[in-house]
């Protein structure tokens, strides 16, 4: 469904966001801005992204009236670094409860599922002035209403519309994740903020196959402080995954 500018400014209140109908990526845009002097919660929103990128250099698709893509400045303190992604899993994640989804998780290090299927992801970007840390870019990339059948992600993504099967309003899921962040800023860079992750993530206890530099097998144990997993590997050895992504494996998978 096509945004309604008129109603976009009106639940963003006194927000400062900046709207596109298409972009290469909002998060060029926020940095942009945040060099610019954007405040603290600016938002950058595109319908559409003709060269949207998620972690590890993979493309993100955003094609337009099906998707929210947004990017948040962030002005956080460098010790708090490693939670922001957290927040930004943690907001979405509490945000698809409030609007009825069930079976909502986080999948290691943040990627939002529904019922087992990514419907959110999230980047994180660091803009520093030389060794001041500028700010923080959050972009935030939510399927709303694109329909993954027959295609190459069919099992692996969903979108909030087919987990709910009804329409969605865009705007009430932007709204809802904008509002939790704010709401939940205060917990940055505490152990309440982690302990809220930790109980969302579906990973832990899971038999894992980690893609990081190296690739194995083993069964994902625990989260530290820094949001780094660790894994028991088939040697018996505790490994510990600061970056990477990991395949929580079926069950009946040797
Ligand atoms: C991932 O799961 O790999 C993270 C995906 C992040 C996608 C969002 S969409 C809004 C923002 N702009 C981008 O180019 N990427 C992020």
């Amino acid at each position: 469904m096509t945004l309604d500018l008129r109603l976009l400014a009106e639940r963003m209140g006194n927000r400062p966001y900046r709207f596109y109908p298409t972009l290469p990526s909002t998060m060029d845009v926020a940095r942009d801005w945040l060099r610019e002097g954007a405040p603290h919660g600016a938002v950058v929103l595109a319908d559409e992204q003709t060269a949207g990128r998620g972690r590890l250099n993979r493309p993100w698709q955003t094609p337009p009236d099906s998707a929210l893509a947004l990017s948040v400045v962030l002005r956080a303190a460098l010790s708090a670094l490693p939670q922001v992604s957290m927040l930004g899993a943690l907001a979405v994640a509490e945000a698809l409860d409030k609007l009825g989804v069930q079976q909502v998780g986080i999948k290691w290090p943040n990627d939002v599922l529904i019922a087992g299927q990514k419907v959110c992801g999230i980047l994180v970007e660091v803009d520093w002035d030389g060794i001041t840390l500028r700010g923080v870019i959050m972009g935030i990339g939510v399927n709303i209403a694109l329909d993954f059948s027959g295609t190459d992600l069919d099992g692996q993504a969903i979108s909030i519309q087919t987990a709910l099967g009804s329409p969605v309003d865009r705007l009430d899921v932007l709204i809802e994740i904008i509002h939790g962040i704010d709401t939940r800023w205060a917990l940055l860079g505490s152990s309440t903020l982690l302990k809220m992750w930790k109980a969302r993530l579906v990973t832990l206890g899971r038999r894992v196959t980690v893609h990081a530099p190296y690739s194995f097998t083993g069964v994902a144990e625990d989260v530290d402080d820094d949001g780094a997993l660790w894994v028991r590997d088939q040697e018996g050895l505790r490994r510990r995954v600061l970056a990477g992504d990991v395949r929580v494996r079926d069950a009946q998978e040797t």
